[in-house]
């Protein structure tokens, strides 16, 4: 279906129809508009980055034969997953206050960075209460109570209305270390002693908890129907996408920003009420993170091959007099291309030979150098033998970026420019 005009992405932070709101992602009327093809029913729908299941949800509701949403970070799957539950298959439980853990049963939860080991006890209890109530498993073990084993992972991403209790879960203790929360929303202090950290009783925390999944229900009640059954959500890298080869007609995603945002730290507590500690899941799920700002190992440069603009830019930011400009600056965004490149190079072994690529990206800078996002990424998709049919830039007001005052000032001169780029294959096999 060949568009006329294409509807502005921008993330719509006072919808007040979004379960979860997450300043990264894009409007349900952009994924509406954009995928709104007359046989969609016949076709598989793959966001590759899928943050909180914008994508997985909208295509869902559209009807979309299959729909696969991939996200490196597991606390995204539980969401885009909680997006799906439709109001009918909405219960909400008793909770009859059975304590299953006692205070000695807590040692080491990464809560422990922002609550007492009492008020984890309590919490956690309700937390086992549930999940006891929706699945029927009482079978826990008191010393590996957390969900981030693999078998209770699971089971909260393929029960919807399980998911849809752990997004209450999130959102309740998300308002209750509410203090801790800085002018940066990607940013969450922890506490600097016992003193500091937060006390809740069991009765608190259920009533806070019951009238967080009472605020969700009545959200839940207003969203439209999702009507596709064969949806699978997963928790992945982009850079090693686990499906077929020639399995995708539509990719509709917008890709992480290069803008030294850190996702895994604006999950942080989300990541922590799952069971990721700080010291080894944490770090590790940072440093697969595409536009991650630790530098991994020292990776061959792609750029060169696959986009000249990148090349000119990495070139700049090499000479750039700076400070950490060489030793640092340059080696993050190595990665970032690198892990572009690989990630088209997935999307494009995976997308059949009529696919269509959807992809929003916004533009930055690296102190006064102007980073053509937009441009690079049209490069590298031609690389991939894709060819652009449509592109649209849509002015933004405001960005995280501008919160970071070491490039404010260049940011300022110009506002945020977020483009829609729309690909499909080239017709006579293009250059490679
Ligand atoms: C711009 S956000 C996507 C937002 C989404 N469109 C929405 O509406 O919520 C990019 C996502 O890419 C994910 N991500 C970062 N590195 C990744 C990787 N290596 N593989 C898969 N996902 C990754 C981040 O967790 C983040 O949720």
């Amino acid at each position: 279906m060949k568009k006329e005009s294409i509807v502005n992405p921008k993330y719509k932070s006072k919808d007040r129809s979004l379960l979860y709101k997450y300043y990264a992602g894009f409007s349900d009327q952009f994924v509406l508009d954009t995928l709104g093809y007359s046989d969609l029913n016949k076709m598989t729908v793959l966001d590759p980055w899928n943050g909180s299941g914008t994508t997985t949800r909208v295509a869902s509701q559209l009807g979309a034969k299959k729909i696969v949403g991939l996200d490196i970070n597991p606390v995204m799957i539980i969401i885009s997953a909680a997006g799906l539950l439709n109001h009918v298959g909405f219960n909400k439980i008793k909770l009859s206050e059975t304590n299953r853990l006692t205070k000695n049963n807590i040692k080491n939860d990464p809560l422990g960075l922002w609550f007492t080991d009492t008020s984890i006890k309590n919490i956690r209890n309700v937390e086992l209460e549930v999940r006891e109530e929706v699945i029927g498993n009482s079978d826990f073990n008191k010393q590996n109570y957390l969900a981030k084993q693999s078998g209770t992972f699971n089971l909260i991403v393929s029960n919807k209305l399980l998911a849809f209790y752990y997004l209450v879960f999130f959102e309740t203790v998300k308002k209750l270390t509410y203090q801790f929360k800085s002018s940066n929303p990607t940013w969450i202090k922890v506490s600097k002693n016992e003193d500091e950290k937060i006390k809740v009783s069991r009765r608190e925390f259920e009533k806070l908890f019951l009238k967080e999944l009472d605020n969700k229900e009545s959200i839940l009640r207003h969203t439209p129907e999702k009507k596709t059954q064969q949806i699978v959500l997963d928790t992945a890298d982009s850079r090693k996408l686990p499906l077929d080869d020639n399995s995708i007609d539509v990719v509709i995603t917008s890709p992480p920003y290069c803008t030294r945002i850190d996702y895994a730290i604006a999950t942080r507590i989300e990541l922590a009420f799952l069971g990721i500690n700080e010291k080894d899941d944490f770090n590790n799920l940072r440093k697969n993170m595409i536009g991650t700002t630790k530098i991994t190992a020292d990776s061959k440069a792609l750029f060169s091959k696959y986009s000249p603009t990148a090349k000119v830019f990495m070139k700049t930011v090499y000479e750039h007099p700076s400070k950490a400009s060489k030793s640092y600056y340059y080696k993050q965004f190595l990665q970032y291309f690198n892990g572009i490149i690989e990630s088209i190079s997935e999307i494009s072994r995976v997308s059949k030979k009529n696919a269509k690529v959807i992809i929003v990206v916004q533009d930055t800078y690296y102190k006064n150098v102007y980073l053509d996002i937009e441009k690079i990424f049209e490069e590298i998709f031609n690389r991939f033998d894709w060819q652009v049919y449509m592109k649209e830039d849509f002015i933004k007001n405001q960005t995280m970026v501008s919160l970071n005052n070491k490039i404010k000032n260049y940011r300022e001169m110009s506002k945020p420019r977020e483009s829609v780029l729309i690909f499909e294959r080239m017709k006579n096999n293009g250059s490679k």
